[in-house]
């Protein structure tokens, strides 16, 4: 039986009231979070966003009829209390922002009533992801999810007066469009006017926001939400928001310049972090050697360390092959754990395999100083003290080495430094280290395709005094393009963009695009470029994974609303669905399905 609420209007959320609202009437409205009966005297739990407040409900004050409703509580039915403010008769609850209180129940009103919902609605929930995905309307009532979203609300609200007051504008740019070179899969739409023609959902508004520099807008940023088809982990969902801008007439110290007050002026507001600037910078060459990764969590130690040289012409070929095949021999140094088990070692090699190892070299320095090691048969002692030396290995000092190719020896050693400092718990939780890292190659070469592809767009600026080389040597050319990086996070990235015609024509020649290539995915913002274009350059956030971080969520889906699962299914809706033939017709698509061996 729902009542209506016809004569009653609320005249507080249930964590707005404190001691200092003693004596007052109130009606407050919420989710019955607990109903405890004590015979003559039932508690009651209410709740709203704002937290919990305690009701008292005694016949002698509310009367048998509101009693017995009272009675009638279960979790989860909504309902209304009118009361009277008092400072608690029993126990302070030191937990709670109104542990001070509780009403003295007059009147009340079962709104709606609830079934038994399938898991507590409590904080710290140890419900299955997949069943709090299914339920996620009764999974959002929960005090953490909504603290995360009501965050989400005020960094949002942070980033827009920030920026406005900066002087950029919120512009907002279209979702059906066409595709953009993101790099990721794109998310396409059928076009029903135009058969057998497909919309793009936005990667992101890159060329979008390009066009408005072309425009004269200056300053543009928008919270944008970008699609992106790709392979699903815990920092990624298909669809995303970014906090985008771009800026004309600007370089690359500008764009970090701005950044860095938004971030300061947003952690403040939002956490009340400090955040010390101006930010650390290090070139993607000085992350890589140092910490075999373009996104370094610089919160501990234990850096790589190249012992090419150490090891050169030593009689573990391991090693010196690979160094023969134009590869290095790296290592890192893992304090005091020269005891670690064997087996410990074993599965560290496993999780080295899987970043494309071959095997993880080991050496414990013991404490009498001399070496237990997988390969010190192949070395003299001369050699051995010396690779010690390179590495500041000390006795009980673990040292881990791979041997490869550079590029596999810094994913596997970058990867593994972060796997052994979690398994150590070397990681401080309440650091947040802040990294800006510039100078990235402007082109990596991709072993699939057999062409160099752009690291980060097409677009990108390349930096002055590389631009020689784009003839010769395109790979060595670094780019005018930067990342911010939280913890080793990617928390955001851009680029000061080509605005010069000559360089953009060399890039798409690079990038393997012919002319005509070029102008059919291109042209409009090529044409652009030729009624006067300023220089520009912008960078955008993952907004989410700003938020994750923020709030020390282990997932950006603790912090979306409505996020879907690793499949990019929706749990609740059942989304993505077949649809009715006549949808289908309209849009001129006949499906054909495929049987697994991808025939049809
Ligand atoms: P980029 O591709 O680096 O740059 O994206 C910017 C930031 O968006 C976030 N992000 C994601 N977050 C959640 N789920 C995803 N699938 C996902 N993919 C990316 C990351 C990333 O740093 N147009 C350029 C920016 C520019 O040059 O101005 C761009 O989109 O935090
Ligand atoms: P093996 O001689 O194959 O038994 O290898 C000796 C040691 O070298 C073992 O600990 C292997 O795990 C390790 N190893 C093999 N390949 C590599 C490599 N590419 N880099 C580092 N260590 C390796």
């Amino acid at each position: 039986m729902a009542e209506s609420m016809k004569g009653l209007k609320r005249s507080h959320r249930c964590g707005e009231l404190s001691a200092a609202d003693a004596g007052r009437n109130v009606t407050v409205m919420g989710w019955v979070q607990k109903q405890r009966n004590k015979g003559g005297i039932i508690f009651v739990d209410l709740r709203d966003r704002s937290g919990l407040l305690q009701i008292i409900f005694e016949e002698s004050d509310c009367g048998a009829e509101n009693f017995a409703k009272a009675e009638k509580f279960r979790s989860e039915f909504v309902i209304a209390v009118t009361g009277t403010v008092e400072k608690r008769a029993g126990a302070v609850n030191e937990n709670l922002t109104t542990g001070e209180i509780e009403i003295r129940a007059k009147d009340t009103r079962i709104l709606s009533e609830a079934q038994t919902p399938p898991f507590p609605v409590e904080a710290d929930s140890k419900t299955k992801e997949e069943l709090r995905l299914k339920y996620r309307y009764l999974d959002l009532r929960r005090p953490d999810l909504q603290g995360n979203l009501i965050l989400r609300s005020n960094i949002a609200a942070a980033i827009r007066l920030f920026l406005t007051k900066e002087g950029f504008l919120e512009i907002e740019t279209p979702m059906l469009n066409k595709s953009t070179p993101e790099g990721a899969r794109d998310y396409l739409v059928p076009s029903r006017v135009h058969a057998g023609s497909f919309y793009a959902l936005p990667q992101s508004p890159q060329l979008f926001k390009q066009l408005l520099m072309c425009a004269g807008y200056d300053r543009y940023f928008q919270l944008a939400r970008c699609f992106r088809d790709e392979d699903l982990r815990a920092d990624r969902q298909p669809e995303f928001t970014q906090v985008d801008m771009e800026l004309s007439f600007v370089d690359v110290e500008d764009v970090i310049e701005v950044n860095e007050r938004l971030l300061k002026y947003v952690c403040k507001e939002a956490i009340g972090l400090d955040v010390a600037l101006p930010i650390p910078r290090m070139t993607w060459r000085e992350a890589m050697e140092r910490f075999g990764s373009d996104k370094p969590d610089t919160r501990f130690g234990m850096e790589l360390t190249d012992v090419s040289e150490a090891v050169k012409g030593c009689g573990f070929g391991v090693f010196t092959s690979a160094l023969e095949n134009g590869g290095s021999v790296r290592g890192i140094n893992v304090k005091g754990q020269a005891a670690m088990p064997r087996k410990k070692i074993d599965a560290l090699t496993e999780f080295a395999k899987g970043y494309g190892a071959k095997g993880l070299a080991y050496l414990c320095v013991m404490p009498d100083g001399t070496y237990k090691s997988s390969f010190a048969r192949f070395m003299t002692q001369e050699q051995l003290d010396g690779l010690v030396k390179a590495m500041e290995g000390e006795a009980g000092d673990l040292l881990l080495f791979a041997a490869d190719r550079t590029k596999i020896v810094w994913s596997v050693l970058g990867a593994l430094r972060l796997e052994v400092a979690r398994q150590l718990d070397m990681i401080d939780p309440d650091a947040y280290h802040f990294l800006w890292v510039t100078e990235f190659p402007l082109l990596e070469w991709s072993e699939e395709e057999n062409r160099f592809t752009a690291m980060h767009h097409p677009f990108t600026m390349p930096m002055e005094e590389d631009l020689e080389y784009l003839d010769t040597d395109p790979g060595r050319v670094r780019a005018k393009a930067y990342d911010i990086i939280l913890n080793g996070t990617e928390l955001g990235g851009g680029s000061v963009r080509i605005f010069q015609e000559d360089i953009q024509e060399k890039m798409f020649e690079v990038l393997g695009f012919t002319k005509e290539d070029a102008h059919e995915r291109f042209g409009f913002l090529l044409d652009a470029f030729k009624y006067g274009v300023p220089p520009h350059a912008g960078l955008a956030y993952g907004f989410d994974r700003l938020v994750m971080l923020l709030v020390k969520a282990e997932s950006i889906r603790e912090v979306i609303a409505f996020p879907k699962v690793k499949d990019a299914s929706c749990l609740m809706t059942g989304a993505p669905d077949v649809v009715e033939e006549k949808q289908l017709e309209e849009l001129s698509i006949a499906i054909q399905v495929q049987d697994e061996s991808g025939l049809s």
